[in-house]
């Protein structure tokens, strides 16, 4: 089963082509928005759509060349309906579906996070997934714990009742003039500080029993002490990038471990955006993986910020199971809860 993959949710236009048999991401392209909103200090929901509409069609074409096939070959159409910007949502979402309309191709929508909690599958037979586990989701939109009971059936552990891990990232990293987005940009700078800073921030919502997050007394804690600062200079952003870092990753560590304990489940996924971040994986593979012999799976870096594979991934999975979309039907939204 062959499986085009649309994601336009956000300011990334993910296409790609997986092939289910093979598990294998036959063609994969990624246009990156980036720059479009970096002026901005994050993303213009109107520019997204715009920019979505002027490269759906040759990114397509071009994942179509990369992996020596033609529509004719396509099984499946699979997108990304919800959650995410609704005008990025309806670009995604009326190409899929007129493709599908004008070729007689198979559509289904797909919930973002499902293809986020699927990403780790993309390119690795190898992972064997025991039922049930965690998945972790960071990403910019979300963070969530969840209880994956088995495929496609979800229960909420936790979430953040405020901002989410990769907004705070992204805050934090317009506070200290970093380009958008903050994350990677706040680990680059992390890393470059040497020592333990004298300084700390808070571990959020710890002490409170339960797995919910709370980023924004974080968000608020760097910024007070910011704002004090007399000299702001690289070396101050430097070690408030990596104390601002630590604190995150510890935080989001202790829910992770109190989520073990709570659940005794010991297969963990972990995705999303924030996935991406090498001290995070560092610090979770001593705190979790090491302590509690837990195992750990992360998607390819390139498959943990939005992408088609995982929305191709997600679509193969879920078409091989029989689902399909009603014929004419597009519903996209911006909530998309999978509970
Ligand atoms: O999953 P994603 O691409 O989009 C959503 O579904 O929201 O996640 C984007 C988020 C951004 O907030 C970005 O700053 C964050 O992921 N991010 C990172 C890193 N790379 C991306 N955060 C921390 N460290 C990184 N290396
Ligand atoms: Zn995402």
């Amino acid at each position: 089963m062959i499986i085009l993959g649309i994601e336009t949710s956000c300011d990334e236009t993910g296409i790609a082509i997986y092939d289910k048999n093979k598990n294998k991401i036959l063609g994969d392209s990624i246009y990156s928005q980036t720059k479009l909103h970096t002026k901005y200090g994050g993303v213009v929901p109107e520019l997204a759509s715009r920019n979505h509409i002027e490269k759906i069609l040759p990114l397509t074409k071009k994942v179509l060349t990369m992996s020596n096939l033609s529509l004719k070959d396509i099984d499946g159409i699979a997108y990304t309906s919800k959650p995410g910007m609704v005008g990025s949502l309806m670009v995604g979402s009326a190409f899929a579906k007129t493709l599908s309309f004008m070729c007689d191709i198979p559509s289904i929508g797909i919930n973002h996070l499902e293809g986020h909690i699927l990403a780790p599958l993309i390119n690795d037979t190898s992972k064997k997934f025991n039922y049930p586990f965690i998945a972790l989701i960071i990403s910019g939109g979300h963070t969530q714990l969840i209880k994956v009971n088995h495929l496609y059936n979800y229960n909420l552990l936790g979430e953040s009742i405020d901002d989410s891990a990769g907004e705070v990232f992204d805050k934090v990293g317009r506070l200290l003039g970093l380009p958008y987005p903050g994350g990677p940009n706040i680990e680059k700078l992390a890393n470059k500080q040497k020592s333990i800073p004298l300084f700390d921030f808070p571990r959020p919502m710890c002490k409170t029993e339960g797995l919910n997050f709370s980023f924004s007394g974080l968000k608020s804690a760097v910024l007070r002490f910011w704002n004090k600062q007399k000299t702001k200079n690289t070396l101050m952003k430097t070690e408030i990038a990596y104390a601002f870092q630590k604190a995150m990753i510890e935080t989001i560590s202790i829910k992770c471990e109190r989520a073990i304990k709570i659940t005794n489940i010991k297969n963990i996924i972990i995705s999303g955006g924030v996935s991406a971040n090498q001290s995070l994986r560092m610090i979770l593979k001593q705190n979790i993986s090491d302590k509690y012999k837990c195992n750990i799976f992360y998607p390819p870096i390139k498959y943990c910020t939005d992408n088609g594979a995982m929305i191709a991934l997600a679509g193969a999975y879920r078409m091989s199971d029989g689902y399909r979309d009603p014929d004419l039907k597009i519903a996209v939204s911006s909530n998309g809860s999978l509970f």
